[in-house]
């Protein structure tokens, strides 16, 4: 039984303000859990709620987010058993009584609906891996690591917000990570070899004025080779172009390297000419979000040879994901706890994509708290992706930190369950 629950207005990794709850039990038992924020939002997110006075942090304070869950949701969660998340957040969601969490703010809902998971695991003694995923959660998630950053996460001269590298052909978590992480260190040389930066954006990758978004590959392909690893058999790539955030009307303006502006098909022509160049397994919106006929003949393109993932496009929100799947308009999808803000309402969205046979990857927000809850719910849902960050800011380094803790103490029974591992 929950006896208190309360909010603490703290920073998030862009040092902005986001809200963290604290719960405690009836049996002693104490959790907390800090929500995320992004950058580059989907429009159909649920509403994270700010309070827009200008003389605190820009207009950015969550000091409503925090008074709503103290004043407004406390009341009504004291005595509840945090053990049945539905019912927990069903109940957030009728005292909210809108359909983007508006009236109580997506942040503040998001946190009790964790917090009450984590207090819960506590409570049982299990891991909140083992909590939310039960006996079969031991299947550790291959990283997608952003170690080139672009779009609206850097100021640099790259269109593309994230380019990653997925070591898809390591045999476990830490070697991929290993991988991964020695790419990073050889792509920081590279390109101070060539009079680069080595500045890190928002997601800690590095955020270089390349000539083009072509370079940003090639140099980490050389990256790879470089750290001794093999591109396309050891290590892959995957894009995240964020294409809503260069969308306006109907066209796609590469105004940041000045590549000029594309049509929906001329920018699928262009990922299917990268796809086999750069060692593609996995595009994530590509196109942009209100693109939905563009998507649909990108994915008949595409889809064969890449994962296609949809992520501003379905916000993490069963609504969108159902005509995503009826449309075949992606065939993956990105999942982000507070773009619906519920676990429960993500863990229905991941219900979905798998009773459709769709990939789902579990995902960060750029801007990220020292919270690994992301880690345990990766595992708990064991789609076998995660996307958080590159090889540096503790923010990241703090999921990949609890996944190999993670496949630590699972020891013999860890699966490291990569979707792209040869067959
Ligand atoms: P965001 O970006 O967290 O800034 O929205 C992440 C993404 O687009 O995947
Ligand atoms: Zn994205």
């Amino acid at each position: 039984r929950i006896v208190s629950v309360n909010a603490l207005e703290i920073l998030d990794s862009r040092g902005n303000p986001t809200i963290r709850v604290n719960m405690e039990l009836a049996g002693g038992s104490r959790a907390s859990a800090s929500v995320p924020s992004g950058a580059s939002t989907g429009e159909n997110e649920a509403l994270e709620l700010r309070d827009g006075d200008k003389t605190r942090y820009g207009g950015k304070g969550v000091l409503q987010a925090v008074a709503n869950v103290n004043n407004r949701i406390a009341p009504k969660l004291i005595g509840q058993d945090a053990g049945d998340q539905a019912a927990i957040d069903q109940l957030l969601l009728e005292l909210d009584g809108t359909p983007t969490k508006a009236n109580l703010g997506a942040n503040a809902i998001l946190g009790v609906s964790m917090a009450a998971a984590r207090a819960a695991a506590i409570e049982r003694g299990l891991p909140l891996y083992a909590y939310l995923g039960g006996s079969e959660a031991v299947r550790l998630p291959v990283p997608m690591m952003n170690i080139l950053n672009g779009g609206k996460h850097a100021d640099n001269s790259v269109d593309f917000q994230e380019f990653m590298v997925m070591p898809v052909g390591a045999p476990t978590f830490a070697k991929a990570l290993q991988y991964g992480v020695e790419t990073f260190h050889a792509l920081k040389k590279l390109l101070g070899q060539q009079g680069y930066a080595t500045s890190v954006g928002d997601e800690g990758g590095f955020a270089p004025n390349l000539k083009s978004n072509e370079e940003a590959c090639e140099l980490i392909i050389e990256a790879i080779r470089s750290a001794g690893y093999v591109p396309g058999v050891d290590i892959a790539l995957a894009l995240d172009p964020a294409a809503s955030s260069f969308y306006e009307n109907g066209q796609y303006h590469l105004t940041k390297s000045g590549q000029g502006v594309k049509s929906s098909s001329e920018m699928t022509a262009l990922y299917k000419e990268w796809a086999k160049k750069y060692y593609l397994v996995s595009l994530e919106d590509g196109l942009a979000e209100n693109d939905w006929d563009g998507f649909r003949e990108h994915t008949a393109a595409l889809g064969q040879a890449l994962q296609i993932v949809g992520d501003d496009i379905f916000v993490t929100n069963t609504k969108f994901i159902a005509r995503g799947i009826k449309e075949k308009t992606t065939n993956a999808v990105l999942i982000k706890l507070n773009q619906i803000g519920t676990v429960s309402e993500t863990v229905e969205a991941i219900k979905m994509c798998r009773q459709a046979d769709w990939n789902y990857v579990v995902s960060h927000r750029s801007g990220e708290t020292e919270d690994a809850f992301l880690a345990d719910f990766a595992v708990a849902m064991g789609g076998g992706q995660i996307k958080t960050g590159s090889a540096c800011r503790s923010e990241r380094i703090a999921k990949y930190n609890r996944l190999l803790e993670i496949e630590a103490e699972l020891g013999g029974k860890a699966v490291f369950g990569n979707p792209f591992a040869a067959q």
